[in-house]
């Protein structure tokens, strides 16, 4: 049996899969966790990708190996190879004034998203370039190679072989605001513009091409990607399936064989992990909406999702915009949360919990509505991420997008992906190796758009604090 592994070097954690390349059959597993916040040192990475392979057995049988990764996380390494400071990761709002600064510098969106598919927001690399070089410029004088979160760990494992032998792949080189998916190129000139030089940028490579081999070791190497781009992979989503992941982000993304540019930015225009397309639209605000609601009741995620349930579609009128950490889509990234519409009847638990479910899946389903909008056909949806594990998430889910939803087992997709990608470098050939699909339990429920309706009129009093 041939072994190839995949890595998930996620926001909050790292997970690893070791997989038999022919049959994609689960043989090992492990995890560790990372720190908290959204500034984070990349040696915690490297640390916890340590703890998780050693959790999975290693690679010393391992014939190739892949790595997976949250995206747009700003890594800048020192002409040495050392990190200049803590990663800025994509959840990280700090950015947000240069992603405004550099918009309207180039003119609008529609200039952004026809030169590199997407227009700026603070969780792209482009916009915390500017911050860096605006409010710490020392540090950005000493940056010569910018790099994400999966190409900087992929270099680690090849035993930091150079700045010049950074690798990245299409996926996560379309999450930076200065590569171009419709013509495979780097910007130089947004870079420049940017952050006022341009450092070393990794090599993109094709989807099953080589990266080098792991030090000391010999495994193969794959490209790596982004964490989207592995999860569409080790689901194996096909142009016209829509996946939507309710983890720490919240993600609507699908297949699509030609690139997007939207220019109002509600989708982002990235590129996937084997040729073709993965325009997505992303919330801040996912899996810890459902945390925080179970917090504030004092109740368990199980309670939570049997209340939610009890409560009547639409929660008598209770709304919960969910933008505890600001937003992205739509781009509010010093906007707060709100509870909107409290009654003597709504005010109870049950009827909370529902408005948090509604108010996270409305989120995501403007971003479907917005895919859809492109011209990008929605013929199945699959439901995964953390999030997918709330009965109710699953209930509701269907009757506030409109369609019914495929809700595989709980797994790491992401990490599957990687593993995935690994088995296709070693097998070569222009399409990934065939893996049997995963088994799906499928959700229906008539459509509520009077729910959507009330959230919209709700989500649109919640403006941006100064
Ligand atoms: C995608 C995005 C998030 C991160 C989370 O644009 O910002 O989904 O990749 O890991």
């Amino acid at each position: 049996m041939t072994l190839v592994a995949g890595v998930d070097s996620s926001t909050q954690s790292c997970k690893v899969v070791v997989r038999d390349a022919g049959t994609g059959a689960l043989v090992r597993e492990g995890r560790a966790s990372h720190p908290d916040g959204t500034e984070v040192d990349p040696a915690a990475w490297a640390a916890a990708l340590q703890t998780a392979l050693g959790e999975a057995g290693g690679l010393a049988d391992v014939a190739a190996v892949a790595v997976g990764g949250q995206q747009h996380g700003m890594v800048c390494l020192d002409v040495d190879g050392a990190v200049v400071r803590p990663a800025l990761l994509w959840n990280d709002t700090r950015s947000a004034q240069a992603a405004t600064d550099l918009t309207a510098e180039l003119g609008g969106g529609q200039a952004w998203a026809d030169a590199v598919g997407l227009v700026p927001v603070a969780s792209f690399t482009v916009t915390k370039l500017r911050w860096l070089a605006e409010h710490e410029p020392a540090n950005a004088a000493r940056t010569a190679a910018v790099c994400l979160p999966h190409d900087w760990l992929t270099w680690q494992l090849a035993g930091t072989p150079g700045l010049d032998a950074l690798v990245t792949d299409r996926g996560d080189a379309s999450g930076t605001g200065y590569w171009s998916p419709m013509t495979g190129e780097y910007r130089p000139d947004l870079l420049e513009r940017a952050f006022g030089s341009t450092p070393v940028l990794p090599r993109v490579l094709g989807p099953a091409e080589q990266a080098g081999v792991v030090a000391g070791g010999g495994a193969v190497l794959g490209p790596g990607t982004g964490d989207n781009a592995a999860a569409a992979l080790g689901i194996n989503a096909e142009p016209g399936d829509v996946v939507v992941s309710i983890g720490t982000s919240g993600v609507v993304s699908t297949v699509s064989t030609t690139p997007s540019a939207d220019p109002s930015g509600t989708v982002a225009g990235f590129a996937d992990a084997t040729g073709n397309f993965l325009p997505l639209a992303v919330t801040l605000n996912a899996a810890r909406v459902l945390d925080a609601t179970a917090r504030l009741l004092g109740v368990d995620h199980d309670e939570l999702s049997r209340l939610a349930l009890s409560a009547p579609a639409g929660s008598g009128g209770l709304v919960l915009v969910p933008y505890l950490e600001g937003e992205r889509t739509p781009d509010r990234p010093r906007s707060t949360g709100a509870v909107h519409g409290l009654t003597l009847s709504t005010a109870e638990p049950a009827y909370l919990a529902r408005a948090a479910v509604e108010g996270l899946l409305c989120g995501l389903a403007d971003g479907l509505e917005a895919i859809a909008a492109l011209g990008n056909p929605v013929r199945r949806v699959f439901l995964v991420g953390g999030g997918a594990r709330s009965e109710a998430v699953r209930r509701v889910a269907p009757a506030v997008l409109g369609v019914p939803v495929l809700v595989p087992p709980p797994g790491e997709y992401v990490a599957d992906g990687a593993a995935r990608q690994a088995a296709w470098v070693l097998a070569g050939g222009e399409t990934p190796p065939v893996w049997p699909a995963t088994s799906t339990e499928t959700y229906e429920a008539d459509p509520v758009p009077h729910v959507r309706e009330r959230y919209a009129e709700v989500r649109d009093l919640t403006a941006d604090r100064t």
